[in-house]
């Protein structure tokens, strides 16, 4: 449920502690969807207790599989599956439900969804994922804000991606898996959560090759049993709590990381001047919270900067010395925060594109708005070194990327917390 709650923070601790990064939302997501396609019970694990994950288990229990959520753990058994029309109630709410297509498709030869509602970052197009699901014999009818697909089965194919879609390569790789025959992706994204959702699919007899590089090879199977899988540490919280230790200075150890996950955001992080150190799954970050200004930081598809960085990144660059230079290529419109963060008295400007960051010794607590999820992230990041109490309002939106986020850092020694609104 959406709820007013604002996150109130006052600037000024260090951070100083060790947290547990929990499992990566943007795996778990078409992993459950992909537990649609077993004829067996899957045990999904690691699962994060948020919000865009709880829509997730009501759409499959409304499609009517049978789902047990008992956080870190969700076990699904989609074995009476009779739906395949994903309520529009729970479509509006998470723009992932796009997910369902690939697995429904695959497994009952149809699914009928509403065009997805989700963040406020760019238009959205899902252009991709139809292209592709027709180019494996699926028929598409857009009408009415619906869109209904059918295949009697499909057939492995050759897709190219004009763009590396996440989205798209991972329900392209869901419909093909049953499909007949071999279906190749080209230019498929090549981000950690694709591999993660490949070894998910194997792991209950799919055979796919290649993910995690730009050619993705799926070689149908007739059927996938169940199976147990543990979900990859979420990159993004890692990065966002990393870049929260630098910002407000400390020494912080994060668990249950991949550092190789995050290659982009700690080059830039050291280029700022702090202080990392990387083991296989733990990563210290320790700094003083003087910080330099970093020449050019540029969103691109994994391995590249990840654009869900860039809003926490840019409110690290407010209070970093000198000029920097932030260029979002990924989504058109995801400089929301902008606006929010000179409230605090950030000096930026954006040319299209493109923002210019110079940086400024301190920043000035205020009421501010988050407008999507990695933007709130962000005004929280600000309010940790601002003067005086930020409230961030519509935490809402924090809540549905980040477990607890007022908690972990109030753990950390930050002074953050939850005003809860009726
Ligand atoms: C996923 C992530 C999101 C992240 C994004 C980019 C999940 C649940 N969400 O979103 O957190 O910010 O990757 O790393 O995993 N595009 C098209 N046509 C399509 C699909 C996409 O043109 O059919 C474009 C988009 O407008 C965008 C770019 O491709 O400019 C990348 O989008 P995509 O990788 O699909 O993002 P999502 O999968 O929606």
């Amino acid at each position: 449920m959406r709820t007013l709650d604002q996150i109130a923070v006052e600037g000024g601790t260090r951070l100083q502690g060790e947290v547990r990064v929990h499992g990566a939302k943007n795996a778990a997501l078409p992993i459950l969807a992909a537990s649609l396609l077993a004829d067996g019970v899957c045990v999904i694990e690691d699962v994060p207790d948020l919000q865009d994950i709880r829509v997730m288990v009501d759409i499959l229990k409304a499609l009517g599989a049978a789902v047990e959520y008992n956080p870190p753990v969700v076990k699904v058994d989609a074995r009476r599956v009779s739906q395949t029309e994903v309520p529009e109630r729970l479509m509006r709410q998470m723009r992932s439900s796009i997910f369902l297509m690939g697995p429904l498709l695959a497994r009952h030869g149809r699914a009928r969804v509403s065009r997805p509602g989700g963040c406020t970052i760019g238009s959205r197009p899902i252009d991709l994922h139809l292209k592709g699901l027709m180019a494996l014999g699926a028929s598409v009818e857009e009408r009415h804000g619906f869109i209904d697909c059918r295949a009697d089965r499909l057939r492995g194919g050759a897709v190219y991606l004009d763009t590396p879609s996440v989205g798209a390569t991972e329900n392209l790789m869901m419909a093909a898996v049953l499909a007949e025959g071999t279906t190749v992706i080209g230019n498929a994204a090549r981000e950690p959560e694709i591999a993660d959702l490949a070894d998910f699919l194997n792991r209950i007899g799919g055979h796919v090759e290649g993910a995690g590089e730009d050619t993705v090879v799926i070689h149908g199977v007739k059927g996938l049993a169940g199976g147990r899988h543990r979900i990859i540490p979420d990159r993004i919280v890692a990065g966002t709590l990393a870049i929260a230790a630098a910002m407000a200075g400390g020494d912080v150890v994060l668990r249950h990381v991949r550092p190789r996950h995050l290659g982009a955001v700690l080059t830039k992080l050291r280029e700022a001047g702090v202080e990392i150190e990387v083991g296989r799954d733990i990563m210290r970050v320790r700094s003083d919270g003087r910080l330099r200004a970093v020449e050019q930081v540029r969103t691109a598809p994994y391995p590249g900067f990840p654009t869900d960085l860039q809003a926490p990144f840019m409110a690290l660059l407010c209070v970093a010395e000198g000029m920097s230079i932030v260029t979002e290529t990924v989504f058109e419109e995801r400089f929301k925060h902008v606006g929010e963060l000179r409230r605090m008295g950030a000096n930026i400007r954006v040319d299209l594109r493109t923002a210019f960051i110079q940086g400024v010794p301190g920043l000035t607590g205020a009421v501010v708005q988050a407008s999507d999820l990695r933007a709130g992230a962000a005004l929280v990041l600000a309010g940790l070194v601002a003067k005086g109490t930020t409230i961030v309002e519509h935490a809402y939106h924090i809540d549905r990327g980040y477990e607890r986020f007022d908690e972990v850092l109030s753990s950390l020694g930050a002074r953050v917390r939850r005003l809860r609104q009726p």
